[in-house]
């Protein structure tokens, strides 16, 4: 998403300027082309040689270098986002009020490219009438912001809003508004992802070797696409994808009732989860005692959670399915996408390596409905996600 793309980095004079350099070696590792662009007052907390050795470029400061005339306009034109980080309240005041008296309040005044803004300041000035007049207006005006979140800030702990969002979660929120006007912007996606935990007694499960990391890279990468997201997970040791709204489920009766709560709204359904195709028949309240001999457990079928969603979904709704096998995945995974009424179905080999459960990386064929087959190049599962997004999009219109 990254690569090849061209970012200003504004830095304005406050303490979190420090996680700015982490912000911009992040970028700057994920093949971005970054220019950062300090005020006076930033380059008293971080000096510009710092920022230059980790974006690999000059560091802007000044309006007035004789070979940059008119380097401030262009810039703010020719990029594909700016991101300000810290934004502090006096950056904020000077913003909102159209002011151009360093390099980038003018870049600011005269940019085209989208803005996001990372506020960062002591609690009771972001909480001050003059503040959230300005931010209100910059937003008016299509600025994006993210946080400023509770926690510790120079002066102490504070459990109002105040410390600039950590240089992760402010990626995320710039990936969002790199991504505005995508197809799937405003559409409401529904993603399940992870095993399902069947019970025997109150101590032990039965479950599968699914880690959750496909659906939830599915969620993060169309919450980018400006869609609302929902993920309803089994256990998964994922951090929660930013921006999503996660709901936990153990059982596949649960994610059942789950997917048939939200189907009704969602315009898109993607079905990563791996829930258990059967269950004990008698689960016990008591831990079952170890006994001679072997151990017959009789299982009883789940319901098919997908197949069972067709009476629930929108005319016109994206279904998609996931088929993991061991051989001849792509035909097996055309019998599924008929037999449950799917428009794409990703299918893969749980036998390839650096395919399927527990791996970072998948290699996948999409099948849709109309016959199409679409291998998606071996990758990382963010970038296998951005390919089967694609293929929804297209089939969104
Ligand atoms: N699925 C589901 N409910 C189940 C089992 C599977 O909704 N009880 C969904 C999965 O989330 C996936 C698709 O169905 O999107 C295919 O899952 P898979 O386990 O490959 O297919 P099954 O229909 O269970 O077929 P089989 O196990 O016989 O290969």
């Amino acid at each position: 998403m990254w690569a090849g793309r061209h970012v200003v980095v504004g830095v304005t004079g406050g303490i979190a300027s420090y996680k700015s350099c982490h912000l911009v070696r992040r970028l700057s590792e994920a093949g971005a082309r970054v220019d950062v662009v300090l005020t006076r007052g930033a380059a008293e907390f971080v000096r510009p040689l710092t920022f230059e050795a980790l974006s690999g470029r000059p560091v802007l400061t000044s309006l007035w270098e004789p070979d940059r005339a008119l380097a401030h306009v262009r810039l703010g034109r020719e990029c594909d986002l700016i991101i300000v980080a810290p934004a502090t309240a006096h950056a904020v005041a000077r913003l909102a009020h159209g002011m151009a008296d360093d390099f980038l309040t003018a870049l600011l005044l005269a940019a085209t490219a989208p803005v996001l803004l990372a506020p960062a300041m002591n609690d009771e000035m972001y909480a001050a009438a003059p503040t959230e007049a300005n931010l209100a207006a910059l937003v008016r005006r299509g600025f994006a912001t993210v946080g400023p979140e509770r926690g510790p800030l120079a002066e102490g702990a504070s459990d109002r809003p105040g410390r600039m969002s950590e240089p992760e979660v402010i990626l995320h929120h710039a990936a969002r508004v790199l991504r505005r006007g995508s197809a799937l912007a405003g559409r409401r996606v529904l993603v399940t992802a992870g095993p399902t935990r069947e019970p025997l007694d109150p101590v032990r499960v039965m479950t599968n070797r699914s880690s959750g990391k496909m659906g939830y890279r599915i969620a993060q990468a169309a919450w980018h696409r400006g869609a609302e997201v929902t993920l309803i997970s089994g256990p998964s040791t994922e951090p929660d994808p930013i921006g999503v709204a996660v709901e936990r489920i153990e059982t596949t009766a649960e994610l059942e009732a789950a997917v048939a709560r939200a189907l009704p709204a969602a315009d898109v359904l993607v079905m990563a989860a791996a829930p258990a195709d059967y269950r004990p028949a008698d689960v016990l309240d008591r831990k079952r005692p170890r006994q001679e001999g072997s151990l017959t457990i009789a299982l009883e079928p789940t319901k098919d959670v997908l197949l069972g969603t067709r009476s629930l979904r929108r005319t016109g709704a994206v279904i998609v399915g996931f088929a993991l096998e061991t051989g001849d995945a792509a035909e097996k995974a055309a019998a599924k996408l008929v037999r449950k009424g799917l428009d794409l179905i990703v299918a893969n080999d749980a036998l390839e390596p650096g395919a399927g459960f527990e791996v970072d990386t998948n290699r996948v064929t999409v099948l849709d409905r109309d016959g199409g087959r679409h291998p998606l190049p071996f990758g990382s599962k963010a970038a296998v996600a951005e390919g089967i997004l694609d293929l929804v999009e297209v089939r969104l219109g």
